[in-house]
C-alpha cells in the first residue's frame, strides 16, 4: 500500500516538475521572461548610466572633481623634461633596502615589464629588438655610466617614459619600481657577466 502511494507521489513530483521547467525559461533571448523577485531587478537608486534630473548635464555617471587623487596616490610631479630627470635623481630617494626579498620582487616585475627591451641580462638585447619588431635600440644598463646613474633617474624614466620609451606610471606601482631599480643595480650585474 506505502509503495503503490509512493509510486503515485513520485509520478506527481515529476510532472510538477517538468510542468515547471516548461515555463522557467524562455525561448525568446532578447526578453527577461517571468521576474520573480523583480526587487532586484529594479533598483530605487539612478543606475550609473541612466539619466537624471538632479545633475547639470542630465547624467547620473559624474566625472571626479579635478585634482581629486585615489586614495593612497601619490601624484609624480617631476616633469618629463631631462631637467625633471636630473632632479628626481637629486631628490629622490630609494626607500627599500637591498634584501633578497626586495631584488626578488625586482626581478619578477623586471622580466614582466622591461625584459623585452632591454634584455635578460640588462644589455639592451631583448627580444623585441633582436627580433626586428622594435626599431629602437634600448640601453645596455650595464655601461658603467648606466650603472652609477641615481635610483631617481631610473625611477622617472620607469614612471614618465623617455624619449620613445613609453610610461610605466599607471602599470607598476611605485613600490614595485623602486624593487626593480633595486634588482638592475645589485643582481643583473651579476646575471650579465655570467651568461
Ligand atoms: C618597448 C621597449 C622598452 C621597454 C619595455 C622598456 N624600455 Fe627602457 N628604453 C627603451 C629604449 C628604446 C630606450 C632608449 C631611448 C630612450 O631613452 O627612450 C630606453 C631607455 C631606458 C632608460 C634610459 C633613459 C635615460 O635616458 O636615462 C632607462 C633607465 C630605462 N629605459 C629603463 C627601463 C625599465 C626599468 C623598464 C621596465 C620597467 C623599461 N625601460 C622598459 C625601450 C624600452
Amino acid at each position: 500500500m506505502i509503495t503503490k502511494n509512493l509510486k503515485g507521489y513520485l509520478i506527481y513530483c515529476i510532472i510538477m516538475i517538468i510542468g515547471l521547467l516548461q515555463f522557467s525559461c524562455d525561448n525568446k533571448k532578447t526578453q527577461r521572461g517571468y521576474e520573480y523577485f523583480p526587487d532586484m531587478v529594479n533598483s530605487i537608486p539612478y543606475d550609473t548610466y541612466s539619466e537624471n534630473p538632479n545633475t547639470v548635464d542630465g547624467k547620473t555617471a559624474q566625472h571626479a572633481v579635478v585634482g581629486t587623487i585615489p586614495r593612497h596616490m601619490v601624484p609624480y610631479t617631476y616633469p618629463n623634461t631631462s631637467e625633471g630627470l636630473k632632479m628626481a635623481g637629486k631628490e629622490l630617494e630609494n626607500p627599500f633596502q637591498v634584501n633578497r626579498s626586495n631584488i626578488k620582487r625586482g626581478e619578477v616585475e623586471y622580466n614582466v615589464f622591461c625584459a623585452n627591451c632591454h634584455g635578460l641580462t640588462g644589455k639592451g638585447d631583448g627580444n623585441l629588438y633582436t627580433s626586428g619588431k622594435y626599431k629602437s635600440e634600448p640601453v645596455s644598463f650595464m655601461t658603467p655610466e648606466m650603472l652609477k646613474k641615481p635610483d631617481g633617474e631610473y625611477f622617472h624614466t620607469i614612471t614618465v617614459g623617455s624619449a620613445v620609451m613609453g610610461s610605466f606610471g599607471s602599470l607598476i606601482r611605485p613600490q614595485d619600481r623602486w624593487k626593480i631599480v633595486l634588482y638592475i643595480k645589485n643582481k643583473l650585474p651579476k646575471a650579465g657577466k655570467s651568461k
